[in-house]
């Protein structure tokens, strides 16, 4: 529910305060935003959102998906993987998608309450009853993010946009990032087949190199690497989810799935890089 976040939430235009009124939240300025009947908010600047993220057939997808537990050692590395001071912590997610992640975190953290923030609506809707103390809220990642300076104490970013200047202005001096990057080789049994393009080498180099200035990594990233027993229907909600599903015509991509056996063991990897503010 946002009134468990609404402390954390600062106006999109002018960074104020913001209050719960009825069913709008209110700047201390003067500026309106209003609650969708699901219970997000959408904190958007005078220009409004430049992307849609991810439609309401990737996002069905992803919950499928996730709901067959298949990612389960990504969640529980991140929710390992994040670190905090306070007795009442405040995580955010940024391009939280489902709130797959997010929960298992709060669940996991007594005390704890969530933002999760996302620029789809398809995933707003289902943040917003992701979790009892969650609050969804629609923005974008890339803009001034609707926080307050210092008001975090832990940010989770998971396959999503990275603002290293946003995230560093709304950390606590001791708070922390943990980003979950894919790594070369995940799903790597399904690339040629499916003729989905592999992940670029030396991508969370390149994350640490651009986040320099804002963030500093904590320590070394970590290798998460597991296999999973997909059968055809997970790997097509597994693509379905991912942009591949965008970049390939959807009865081919069918056609090559119906081509795979029955089941196959497909790895999945990634990294797990802790940052701290510079
Ligand atoms: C690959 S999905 C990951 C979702 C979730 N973290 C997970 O792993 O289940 C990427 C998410 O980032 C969101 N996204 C993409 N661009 C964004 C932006 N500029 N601002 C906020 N969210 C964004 C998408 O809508 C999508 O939900």
């Amino acid at each position: 529910m946002l009134s468990h976040i609404i402390d954390v939430l600062a106006d999109p235009i002018d960074g104020s305060d913001l209050k719960l009124v009825d069913n709008r939240v209110v700047s201390a300025t003067g500026h309106s935003y209003d609650v969708a009947k699901q219970g997000y908010v959408t904190l958007a600047g005078g220009a409004g959102l430049r992307y849609s993220g991810d439609d309401t057939s990737m996002i069905k997808a992803r919950e499928t998906f996730l709901s067959r537990g298949h990612f389960a050692p990504f969640v529980e590395a991140v929710s390992e993987a994040l670190s905090y001071t306070s007795e009442a912590p405040v995580i955010a997610e940024i391009g939280a998608g489902t709130g797959y992640y997010l929960s298992h975190a709060l669940d996991s953290i007594e005390d704890s309450r969530g933002v999760g923030l996302d620029v789809s609506v398809p995933a707003a809707k289902l943040l917003a009853k992701c979790h009892p103390r969650v609050g969804a809220v629609v923005a974008d990642a890339w803009a001034r993010l609707p926080i307050k300076d210092s008001s975090v104490d832990a940010i989770a970013v998971v396959f999503a946009p990275r603002n290293a200047a946003e995230f560093a202005r709304v950390l606590k001096p001791e708070g922390e990032v943990v980003v979950l990057t894919a790594d070369t080789g995940h799903l790597g049994e399904l690339r040629e087949p499916l003729g989905i393009i592999d992940v670029e080498r030396g991508k969370v180099q390149r994350m640490i190199e651009q986040a320099a200035g804002h963030l500093v990594p904590v320590d070394t990233p970590q290798d998460v690497e597991f296999t999973m027993r997909l059968d055809q229907e997970s790997i097509a909600t597994q693509i379905g989810m991912s942009p591949s599903a965008r970049h390939i015509h959807a009865d081919i991509l069918a056609e090559r799935i119906a081509a795979l056996p029955a089941t196959m063991e497909v790895t999945a990897k990634a990294k797990i890089t802790r940052f701290r503010k510079a």
